[in-house]
């Protein structure tokens, strides 16, 4: 079965994503900074979806290319090669640009687009060996829809949408799939976000795994590089 390698998948939606791929039969690798909350995970996950030995975990921060060439490279040798790459970790750090710190821009700037950018390019060529896969990448609606106060994510979410179209057109005549997803609010701890009372309006991690699954399993003839998912029903007021 095919072998998923998932950027950020200890929590949230890479976390869902991690489980729908293990419910369909696929081999996975999740990755996250902290160790200790990989490890949990793997076990974890490894019950839940009946996954013994398909599914490894991988400490890894996305922002250090050679750590993350290590981690692909380690992860295509775990499980014989590699098929699908979803980029779903990234980090929000909010402000306005007057007064946004240096330190806050790079953050996110790195997590969310160099990371994606690095995981990409090391995973390529064990794509292209293994005749072609996917890259999914979790972008967000607030790439095309930017408003005030997030403005570097937001950037960060448009270069990420950029960097994918670019690819799908560097990619698609290798049979190597690139789409990239945009999800609407949806019912996480991202950034530290405590919830709501009422959280009931927003998507849920598995709506958005739901798309990844089935962009995976989407007819080879065409390819939906681009995918929108929104709150049916968005909160009133
Ligand atoms: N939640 C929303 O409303 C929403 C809406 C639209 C799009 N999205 C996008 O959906 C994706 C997932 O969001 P989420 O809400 O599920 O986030 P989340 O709950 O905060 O999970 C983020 C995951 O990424 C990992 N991570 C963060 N920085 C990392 C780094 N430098 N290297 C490796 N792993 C890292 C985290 O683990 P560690 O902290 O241990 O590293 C965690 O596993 C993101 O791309 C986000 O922009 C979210």
């Amino acid at each position: 079965m095919p072998h998923a390698f998932i950027s950020g998948s200890t929590r949230g939606i890479g976390r869902a994503i991690a489980a729908a791929l293990l419910g369909s039969g696929h081999h996975v690798t999740i990755t996250g900074r902290d160790e200790s909350m990989v490890r949990t995970v793997v076990g974890d996950l490894a019950r839940e979806c009946d996954a013994e030995g398909r599914v490894r975990g991988q400490a890894l921060d996305i922002r250090d290319r050679a750590a993350v060439d290590a981690a692909v490279a380690a992860a295509a040798a775990a499980f014989g090669g590699l098929h699908i790459i979803v980029n779903n970790a990234a980090v929000g750090r909010y402000g306005d640009v007057e007064a946004m710190g240096d330190e806050d821009w790079h953050m996110v700037m790195e997590t969310n687009v160099s990371g994606p950018f690095f995981v990409m390019r090391a995973a390529i060529p064990f794509l292209r060996a293994a005749g072609g896969g996917w890259i999914i990448n979790i972008a967000s609606l607030a790439g095309p829809h930017p408003f005030a106060g997030a403005g570097a994510y937001c950037a960060s979410k448009a270069a990420l949408i950029a960097l994918s179209e670019s690819a799908m057109q560097e990619l698609r005549g290798a049979d190597i799939r690139v789409s990239v997803v945009l999800p609407g609010s949806t019912a996480t701890s991202f950034s530290g976000r405590v919830a709501d009372v009422d959280e009931s309006w927003r998507l849920s991690p598995d709506d958005v795994a739901t798309v990844v699954a089935d962009l995976i399993r989407h007819p080879t003839r065409s390819l939906p590089s681009r995918v929108e998912i929104r709150p049916a029903r968005p909160k009133k007021g």
